[in-house]
C-alpha cells in the first residue's frame, strides 16, 4: 500500500491506497490561517507537522505495509530556516498579498519573465524574500535555507531538503524549460543555489523515511518518499491527467483550469501559469482565479441562507446568461488580470431583481471567469478537449452545465472519492516505490457528463465579451 499526504491550507489530508490504487483509508486534521495584518496570510510550520501527526492517526489503519509515500501541498509559501535548521518566522503563504510591490518590481525585470515563463505574482516565493530583506533585514540575514510547505514536511520525514519540479516552478527562481534553479534569478534577489533545496522529479525517489518517524507511526523505516507535487499538479495526477487531452477544472475556494502539455508553453502576457508537471518530460498550464466556491459561500453569508438552499431555488438548466452579472474578484485576481486590488461586484440589477437571479449571477460570473482562463490557455497554445471537475463546487449540476456552456467543452464529474491531491500524492508514492510510469495513472470513472448546447454557445460568448468590455 501507498500513502499520500496533502498539506492543504485548511487542513492536512492523508490517503492510503492499495496496490490496485483503490482508496482504503483517509484521514484529516484541520489547520488555521493567521492574518496578523489585512492581506497577510501565515501558518506556523510546526502546526503542519502536528496536523500531519493527527491526520496519520485519523487514518485508523496499521501502516506497516506502506511501501512508499508521496507529498503534495499548497504552493508558493516561504519557510525560512536558519543555520541549524530552525524555523525563523511563520511561513508566508500563497494567498498573502504583502509583497505586491516587490513582485511588480521583479516582474519589471524582463529576465524574470524570460527565464520562468511566468509573471511574478505577489503570491510567489521570491517576492516574499525580497519583502523580508526590506522589512525584516535581521531575520533575512539569518536565512540559510528556503523551503516550500510540503518540502518542510519532507525535511521532518526524511531529514533531506529536496523539492520537486512542479512546486519549484512557482517560486520565480526556477527555469521550467531546463527543470533547474536559475542562478541569475536567485542572485537578483540576494539568494543563492546553496539556500535552495535539491531537486527531484515528482515521481522519483526524494528521500527515505527516518527510523524515528517510522517508529512513531508503525511505518517501515527507509521506505521512499517521492518528490511529490504542488497541489494542482497532484490533483491532475490523481485524475490521470498526464498529457494533452482532458484538463481539470477545480471549483474550490479558488478556481483553476489546468491542462498538461508535452512542451513548455509559456505566455506570461496572458497571466497563465506555465509550470513543470510532476512527471519527467511533462509540463502544464494553469489559469488561477482567487475566488470560486468562495464567492458562493460569501453570497450565502450575505443573504443568511445555506448554499444548498440557494441552489435549490434555481432553474436547473443553464439557459442563456442572465442580465445581472457578477464579477468574482472578492480577493483580487491572478489570471488574466494579475491585479490583487481588483474587486467584485454585481451589475445590471433593477428594482425587480430577486435573490435567485443574483445567486445565478454568482455562478455565471465564476463560470465566465474560468472560461476566460480557458481562452488564455488556448491563446498560449494549450487548452483541453474536456474538463474533469474537482472541488466542493463540482457537486452542483447547474454549475458544471454552466461551465460547459462558458468554456465550450464537456465537463465531467468523476464517480468515486478517488480524487484530489492526496490521492495523486499517493500515486506518486507508488510510482517512486515501484517505477510505474504515467500509463498506470488511469482516469477516474465518470458519473455525470455535461455537454455544451451549441445553440446556447453564442449567448455565452457574448456575455463574456460584455463583461470584458465593461471591465475595460
Ligand atoms: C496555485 C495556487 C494554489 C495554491 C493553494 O498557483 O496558488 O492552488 O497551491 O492551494
Amino acid at each position: 500500500m501507498y500513502l499520500g499526504i496533502d498539506l492543504g491550507t485548511s487542513g492536512v489530508k492523508t490517503v492510503l491506497i492499495d496496490d490496485a490504487q483503490r482508496v482504503i483509508g483517509t484521514g484529516h486534521a484541520g489547520l488555521k490561517v493567521s492574518t496578523p495584518q489585512p492581506g497577510w496570510s501565515e501558518q506556523a510550520p510546526q502546526d503542519w507537522i502536528d496536523a500531519t501527526r493527527a491526520a496519520l492517526a485519523d487514518l485508523g489503519k496499521p501502516l506497516d505495509r506502506v511501501a512508499g509515500i508521496g507529498l503534495s501541498g499548497q504552493m508558493h509559501g516561504a519557510v525560512c530556516l536558519d543555520e541549524s535548521g530552525r524555523v525563523l518566522r511563520p511561513a508566508i503563504l500563497w494567498n498573502d498579498g504583502r509583497a505586491s510591490e516587490e513582485a511588480a518590481q521583479l516582474d519589471g525585470q524582463q529576465r524574470f519573465r524570460d527565464v520562468t515563463g511566468n509573471l511574478v505574482f505577489a503570491g510567489f516565493t521570491a517576492p516574499k524574500l525580497v519583502w523580508m530583506q526590506r522589512h525584516e533585514p535581521q531575520l533575512f540575514e539569518s536565512v540559510r535555507r528556503v523551503l516550500l510547505p510540503k518540502d518542510y514536511l519532507r525535511l521532518w520525514l526524511t531529514g533531506e531538503a529536496i523539492s520537486d519540479m512542479s512546486d519549484a516552478s512557482g517560486t520565480a527562481w526556477f527555469d521550467p524549460a531546463s527543470r533547474d534553479w536559475s542562478d541569475a534569478l536567485l542572485s537578483a534577489t540576494g539568494m543563492s543555489r546553496e539556500m535552495m533545496p535539491a531537486l527531484a522529479e515528482g515521481s522519483a525517489v526524494a528521500g527515505q523515511l527516518r527510523a524515528e518517524i517510522a517508529g512513531e507511526f508503525g511505518l517501515p523505516a527507509g521506505i521512499p518518499v517521492a518528490g511529490g507535487a504542488g497541489d494542482n499538479a497532484a490533483t491532475a495526477i490523481g485524475a490521470g491527467i498526464t498529457g494533452p487531452g482532458p484538463g481539470l477544472v477545480s471549483l474550490g475556494t479558488s478556481g483553476v483550469i489546468f491542462a498538461a502539455t508535452d512542451r513548455f508553453l509559456p505566455a506570461p502576457e496572458t497571466a497563465i501559469h506555465a509550470f513543470c508537471h510532476a512527471l519527467p518530460g511533462q509540463w502544464h498550464q494553469m489559469g488561477v482565479i482567487l475566488s470560486a466556491a468562495a464567492c458562493l459561500e460569501w453570497w450565502a453569508g450575505i443573504v443568511g441562507q445555506p448554499v444548498a438552499d440557494l441552489l435549490e431555488e434555481l432553474d436547473p438548466q443553464p439557459g442563456q446568461p442572465a442580465r445581472i452579472a457578477f464579477w468574482p474578484y472578492l480577493t483580487g485576481e491572478r489570471t488574466p488580470l494579475n491585479n490583487p486590488a481588483q474587486r467584485a461586484g454585481f451589475t445590471g440589477m433593477s428594482a425587480r431583481s430577486t435573490r435567485p437571479q443574483m445567486t445565478r449571477a454568482v455562478l455565471e460570473g465564476v463560470a465566465l471567469a474560468l472560461a476566460e482562463n480557458m481562452a488564455a490557455l488556448r491563446e498560449a497554445g494549450g487548452g483541453a478537449d474536456s474538463l474533469i471537475a474537482m472541488g466542493g463546487g463540482a457537486r452542483s449540476d447547474l454549475w458544471l452545465a454552466m461551465l460547459a456552456q462558458a468554456t465550450g467543452v464537456p465537463v465531467l464529474r468523476p464517480a468515486g472519492s478517488e480524487t484530489g491531491a492526496g490521492f495523486g500524492a499517493a500515486r506518486l508514492g507508488l510510482m517512486a516505490a515501484t517505477g510505474a510510469g504515467a500509463e498506470a495513472m488511469t482516469r477516474p470513472e465518470i458519473a455525470a457528463r455535461f455537454d455544451p448546447d451549441p445553440a446556447l454557445l453564442p449567448g455565452w460568448s457574448e456575455a463574456l465579451s460584455r463583461l470584458q468590455a465593461q471591465r475595460a
